[in-house]
């Protein structure tokens, strides 16, 4: 779906420069058109010349180039493209772009730019913790900027923590996700991370969407989950001020401003992808897992022929919810889960809590004459402990919104 897209990827100054070099390969492989902008401080990481060499295109680094302005101009450079990309982004960069700086060739690319932007954040941990990176990453949040990664690990300066850079492929399936989806409406009531909102302090984890399970390298086993429930209810609570990951599945909905997307494709992915994120206060797993996977997925696309057709066996996936509902040293405070069924919707959703052993299960009536998958409204029964609470029927903003609301209202108990 790359396939004759534009992407203006913008280089900072930080070591994970290198991997962007890849990352360009990877677009490039996929028939993106990337031109590339690299801070005074990206050429000291890598060259100009090794990006322009895979770019295929002039690269462009100066602001007063009387060439670069003739031919190209810095408006036309930040129009010509479909998504500005930002990897590697350093702090400087990000605390730049809050500011609404226009210093060099890159900012005022990205202050002239009427397109979305995608940032891959990296740096020193405490650099990242620092108060005033994050007040600078809720204020790209609340104009609509989406960001992938960073992720946890052993960072380039030696020190174990979140700041690593997400892997090229991770940018490259974000770039997917934004691509596909319809421009998100920046506002603040669609997100952003509300500086001081009650859930302030508190991270969250959410699952959205649905997992492929690959057959063979062009062929999967998906479901009809849209994401829009999921993707709703991190937008709630990054609106409310939890600092917010978002895992999810390929949807064709715009990741949340304010929220870090981490974007896979398996369960298998997904699982590793929420351990990665914990320690988390909440977990809400609205992701439809699929139940199953292929047990040996063919290296090659299976060939119709005189045999018939083949025989797929199918082993179990690992149970998600149950797993970081059941996580020894650090299970969420408070973990909820979603039952989708069809029918027995209350009872089911009742077993379903005492076997995963999560605090809430919303259930939620799947039958495809409810119209929940795929659609815009949701009737959920929220079954915590022995009570049952019937809501009627909502749009799936408003169950997300309610959710957050009642989560928030849990945190402020004593
Ligand atoms: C070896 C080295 C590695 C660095 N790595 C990072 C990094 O990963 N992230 C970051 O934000 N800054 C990093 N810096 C600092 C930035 O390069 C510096 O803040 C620079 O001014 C950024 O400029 P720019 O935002 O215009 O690219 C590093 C500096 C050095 C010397």
């Amino acid at each position: 779906m790359l396939h004759g897209r534009r992407v203006l990827l913008i280089l900072s100054g930080g070591i994970a420069a290198y991997k962007s070099l890849d990352l360009i390969r990877r677009l490039r492989e996929r028939g993106v058109a990337v031109r590339a902008v690299m801070t005074a401080a990206a050429t000291h990481f890598v060259t100009p010349l090794a990006v322009a060499a895979l770019c295929e295109d002039k690269v462009y680094t100066d602001l007063w180039s009387l060439t670069d302005e003739s031919e190209m101009g810095h408006i036309r450079l930040s129009r010509e493209a479909d998504l500005v990309v930002v990897a590697p982004a350093s702090a400087d960069l990000i605390a730049r772009m809050a500011a609404g700086l226009a210093d060099d060739l890159a900012t005022t690319v990205l202050l002239a730019s009427d397109k979305r932007v995608l940032i891959a954040p990296t740096m020193n941990l405490v650099m990242w913790a620092h108060p005033a990176t994050q007040a600078n990453l809720a204020t790209l949040a609340s104009r609509g900027v989406v960001r992938v990664g960073p992720g946890s690990g052993e960072l380039a300066c030696g020190e174990i923590g979140s700041g690593r850079m997400a892997e090229p492929a991770e940018i490259v399936t974000a770039i997917e996700q934004v691509l596909q989806a319809p421009p998100a409406l920046p506002s603040r009531a669609s997100g952003g991370g509300e500086v001081g909102g009650r859930l302030a302090g508190r991270r969250a984890l959410v699952t959205s969407g649905p997992t492929r399970e690959p057959i063979d390298p062009v062929r999967y086993i998906s479901n009809h989950s849209s994401g829009k429930q999921g993707h709703a209810i991190a937008a709630a609570l990054a609106g409310l001020g939890a600092d917010t990951v978002l895992v999810s599945g390929p949807t064709q909905e715009p990741p949340p401003p304010g929220v870090q997307l981490v974007p896979i494709e398996t369960a298998a992915e997904m699982l590793t992808a929420c351990e990665a994120a914990l320690p988390v206060d909440i977990a809400v797993m609205a992701a439809a897992v699929a139940d199953w996977r292929v047990e040996s997925v063919a290296g090659h696309k299976l060939k119709k022929d005189a045999k018939g057709p083949p025989m797929l066996r199918l082993a179990e996936n690992p149970d998600i919810l149950a797993t970081i509902a059941q996580r020894a040293n650090d299970r969420p405070r408070l973990v909820i889960g979603f039952a989708a069924e069809t029918e027995d919707i209350v009872e089911n959703a009742r077993a379903k809590r005492a076997r995963k052993r999560c605090d809430w299960i919303l259930a939620n009536d799947v039958s495809p004459s409810s119209g929940t998958f795929g659609g815009d409204r949701n009737t959920i029964h929220l079954v915590e402990g022995g009570t049952v609470e019937h809501w009627p029927v909502m749009t799936k903003k408003e169950v997300a919104a309610r959710l957050a609301q009642r989560i928030s209202e849990y945190f402020d108990r004593p």
